[in-house]
Parts: C-alpha cells; sequence; structure tokens
C-alpha cells in the first residue's frame, strides 16, 4: 500500500468513526434520528471505501476478483436489506435487527476462520487471541440471535425451554471453549489444532443457542439488545485480527451502546440482566396460575366512552403493544386530533418498555405524525395524572398495572409503572380480559373510575372518532 492509500484509508476511517459517533448521539431523539441514519449511511460508504482501492496488487491478479466479490457483495446487500426494510411490518423489527445482528456474529467469526486456516503455523499470541475471541463471541452472537429470531417469528416455542442442570451444561461449555482457545494459543501448529479449531466453533454455536432458549419469547429484546453489544465485541476482536482500526472503534461503540440499552430495558422492567438471562420468566409466571383480572368489570360501549372524552379538558394517552399490534397509531392521532378540536389537551405517555422494542410507542406515533412535544417520558407525565381527566390506554397492560406498585408478590413488583389509575377517568381499550406479556392480573380493569371498552383498538378507535363527530 502506498503512503496516499494509507493516508486516505485512515482519513476514511477517521471521518467514518466520527460520524457513527455523531449519528449515535442523533439516535438518542426523534427530532434528529432520521438525520442520525443519513449520517450513518455516509459513514458506512466512508468505511468501505478503502477496501475498493487498488491495494491488491500485491496480490497480482486478485484485483479483479476482489472488486467483483466486494461490488457483487455489496449489490446483494443493498437489495436484501431495502427489500427487507420496505417489507417487514414493524411489529416483525425486533427479529429483523436479532437477524441482522447474527450476521454481524457470523462475518465475525468467518474471517477469524480464514485467517486461523491461513495463518495457523505461525500464529502468535496476540494474533491468537483475538482470533478465538472472535470466534467464541461471533459464534454465539450468530445462534443466540437465531434463536431469538426464531422464537420472535415464532418458529420455535416462545416459552422458556428449560432442563435440570442446564446452567452448569452451559458453563461446562463456556470453560470447555476457553480451554481449547488457551491450548490452541500455547500450539497453535499442532496436528491436531485445525480439528481443535473446528471444535471450538462447534462448541461456540451449540452455546449460542442453548444460552438463549431457556429466556422467555417476550424477553427477546433484552437478549436483542445483549446479541447486538456481542456483535459488536466479536466486531472489535476482528479488527484486532485484520489490524482495522474503524472495525476496532465501530465495534466498541456497538458493542458499548449495546449493553447500556440492555441496562436501560433491564432497569425499565426492574429486573436484574441475570434474571432475564437465567430466571425463565415466562414459565414462572404460568406455575403461578391462571391469569385474569377478578372482579366486577364496567364495560363501556364506543357512545359511551365518546361521551366522557368529549367532556374531558385534558387527555393522557398510554400507548401499549396492542397498539402495534392492531397499528391503531392513526386512528389515535385522529381522535386526538378531534379532541383538541373541542379544546382538550392530549398528551402521550411512553413507557420505556412500552410495547416490544425499544422506542417501539415514539416510532409508531411518529409515523402518525403525532408531534414529538406530545410524548412524555413516564418521570416526566406521572405526577399529572392525578389532575387528569381521562387516560385512555390503548392496548397496554402491564405498563399500567397497579401490582407494580403495591402487590410485593407480584412477579412486576417494583417495576416503575405509568399511573393510569390515578386520573378521574380511566378507559381501556383492549380485546378481552386476557393478560400482557407478563401474564399477570391488572386490578386497573376491575377499578371504579375504570370503563373497558372491548374491541380491536383501531376500529375501536375510529367507532369513537365517528361518535364524536356526530356529538
Ligand atoms: P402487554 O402488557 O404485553 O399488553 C398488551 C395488551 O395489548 C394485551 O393485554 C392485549 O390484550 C392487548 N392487545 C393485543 N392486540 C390488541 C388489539 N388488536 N387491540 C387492542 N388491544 C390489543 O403490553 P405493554 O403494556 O406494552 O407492556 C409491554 C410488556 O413487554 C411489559 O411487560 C415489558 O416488560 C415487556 N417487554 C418489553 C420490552 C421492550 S423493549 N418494549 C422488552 C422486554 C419485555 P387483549 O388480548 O385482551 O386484546
Amino acid at each position: 500500500m502506498s503512503l496516499i492509500e494509507a493516508y486516505f484509508s485512515e482519513g476514511c476511517y477517521i471521518a467514518a468513526a466520527c460520524l457513527f459517533m455523531l449519528s449515535l448521539k442523533w439516535l438518542g431523539s426523534p427530532k434528529t434520528a432520521r438525520r442520525a441514519n443519513f449520517i450513518s449511511m455516509l459513514a458506512m460508504a466512508l468505511a468501505v471505501a478503502p477496501s475498493l482501492l487498488p491495494v491488491s496488487k500485491t496480490h497480482g491478479g486478485a484485483l479483479v476478483n476482489n472488486l467483483v466479490i466486494i461490488l457483487g457483495g455489496m449489490a446483494l446487500g443493498t437489495t436484501i436489506g431495502l427489500v427487507s426494510a420496505t417489507r417487514v411490518k414493524m411489529t416483525a423489527m425486533p427479529q429483523m435487527v436479532g437477524l441482522y445482528n447474527g450476521f454481524g456474529g457470523a462475518a465475525s467469526l468467518i474471517v477469524a476462520a480464514v485467517e486461523f486456516v491461513h495463518k495457523r503455523g505461525e500464529l502468535g499470541a496476540g494474533e491468537a487471541v483475538p482470533i478465538f475471541l472472535s470466534v467464541v463471541i461471533g459464534g454465539v452472537c450468530f445462534t443466540g440471535s437465531m434463536a431469538a429470531f426464531c422464537k420472535l417469528q415464532e418458529w420455535i416455542s416462545g416459552k422458556p425451554v428449560l432442563f435440570a442442570g442446564q446452567h452448569i451444561m452451559n458453563l461446562v461449555l463456556l470453560l470447555g471453549a476457553l480451554g481449547v482457545a488457551v491450548g490452541l494459543c500455547v500450539v497453535p501448529a499442532a496436528g491436531w489444532s485445525l480439528w481443535a479449531f473446528v471444535g471450538l466453533v462447534a462448541i461456540a454455536l451449540l452455546l449460542g443457542w442453548l444460552v438463549v432458549i431457556p429466556i422467555g419469547g417476550a424477553d427477546m429484546p433484552v437478549v436483542i439488545s445483549l446479541m447486538n453489544s456481542y456483535s459488536g465485541m466479536a466486531v472489535t476482536a476482528t479488527g484486532f485480527v485484520l489490524r482495522n482500526n474503524v472495525l476496532i472503534v465501530v465495534g466498541c461503540l456497538v458493542g458499548a451502546s449495546g449493553i447500556i440499552l440492555t441496562r436501560i430495558m433491564c432497569r425499565a422492567m426492574n429486573r436484574s440482566l441475570a434474571n432475564v438471562m437465567f430466571g425463565g420468566f415466562g414459565a414462572t409466571v404460568e406455575a403461578a396460575g391462571p391469569a385474569g383480572a377478578r372482579g366486577p368489570v364496567k364495560e363501556a360501549g364506543v357512545d359511551e366512552a365518546a361521551m366522557v372524552l368529549s367532556e374531558a379538558q385534558s387527555v393522557i394517552v398510554i400507548p401499549g403493544y396492542g397498539m402495534a399490534v392492531a397499528q391503531a397509531q392513526h386512528a389515535v392521532r385522529e381522535l386526538a386530533a378531534l379532541l383538541e378540536k373541542k379544546g382538550a389537551t392530549v398528551r402521550y405517555a411512553i413507557h420505556p418498555v412500552a410495547g416490544r422494542m425499544p422506542g417501539h410507542m415514539n416510532v409508531l406515533l411518529a409515523e402518525a405524525n403525532v408531534p414529538y412535544d406530545r410524548l412524555f417520558d413516564l418521570d416526566q407525565i406521572n405526577e399529572d395524572f392525578k389532575t387528569t381527566d381521562v387516560a385512555l390506554v390503548v392496548g397496554a397492560n402491564d405498563v399500567v398495572n397497579p401490582a407494580a406498585r403495591a402487590d410485593k408478590s407480584s412477579p412486576i413488583y417494583g417495576m416503575p409503572i405509568l399511573n393510569a389509575d390515578q386520573a378521574r377517568s380511566c378507559m381501556v381499550l383492549k380485546r378481552s380480559m386476557n393478560p400482557g406479556f407478563a401474564g399477570i392480573d391488572n386490578e386497573l380493569f376491575v377499578a371504579q373510575n375504570t370503563m373497558m371498552v372491548f374491541g380491536d383498538a383501531k376500529a375501536t378507535l375510529s367507532k369513537m372518532a365517528a361518535a364524536l363527530k356526530e356529538a
């Protein structure tokens, strides 16, 4: 590589790393998230550009082949990315992210495997360690992400798969992988090293699958975020294998942001990461017995609900997973516009784990053009419920369950919730008395000031809007 090419490569890498950091910052707010996506596309182009340089002169005639492979790969990736981005439904977004994480892990594993096979005889510890880290973390990330994908896509049961000695078996596999890796570091060129390496890959792949199957389907967003962090760590290790600075920096960014997001989600559910990974949540809840809130329910029709809303001066909408399932975000905005026309203030309370992925509700409401300044985080709005006329719960359940505040025996005890029960009147839009993800009773549904409006959220909201127009 000439000096100019080296400067060009490093310049591109530094610019790409800076732009990736800027895009991470901008992704923190819905106002700047779109810009962040464009910036990261630009950064990715800069990161890839040096790979297109004619440096393979040193490899004789390899240049043409390399370019064909690189451009062919880019064309294929772009096509798959474009098709999936436009076709995949919002509700399937978590598994799509999971799939992409898995591919990142697989790529790290493959690159490290190729390096091992080529350099086996001359590997020093400094090169061997990142290769084995890439293989183990990348392998775990690949099959772990695939297990998460299969659970969310309902290709396999979303229920936790538990069996005796499971965690001990996983620990033995991890220790086995470490043992093989240390052995390979000490004698990388031994006759058996290739077979030992194949064994290492197999253990990593098996471990990834086994670590994720005991986790309940609805905890998959946490797993996916964790796997995202693993994919970043694997990429960092691969960066050391290839001595590529942009891979090291970007891998660290992904690794750190993934683990921060994982922590935020666990904290919002008041659960530790260990509880998510090893607690078998879902199985324990099922064992607690059948769900369904007890007590008389005040059921209301859409006309009655519309009448109550038409009298309200202040309304707080609480969207949940059911809004995503019903795709009711546009209907919510239309109803809100009607209420505002009548002089009411309408705000939206966003729980950090409402729905099934981080920012799920924000994305849906942004899609329906709800202004960002009407969206409030739990801490910002929770005190205001006491002075609010109507809390309109649209397909939310666990995130408004008062048991989290009061019932010490509840599996969600301690999770911060939105205080919908403290509003003067609470209106819950859902199809039945069925529980949410946590599978437990919700006393809010039988509270004195709650009216249940049963039906698909989108249909109910549209009917309520029609009734309001006539009123
Ligand atoms: P859930 O507690 O899961 O409740 C969703 C409710 O939506 C259900 O009770 C369901 O009742 C209703 N629903 C489904 N389809 C509907 C439709 N078409 N129309 C109207 N209602 C419909 O949701 P939530 O309150 O958003 O809480 C999220 C849960 O997921 C929390 O327990 C959280 O800990 C967990 N979780 C979230 C994340 C992230 S990052 N968001 C990560 C891990 C775990 P019906 O069947 O009766 O309609």
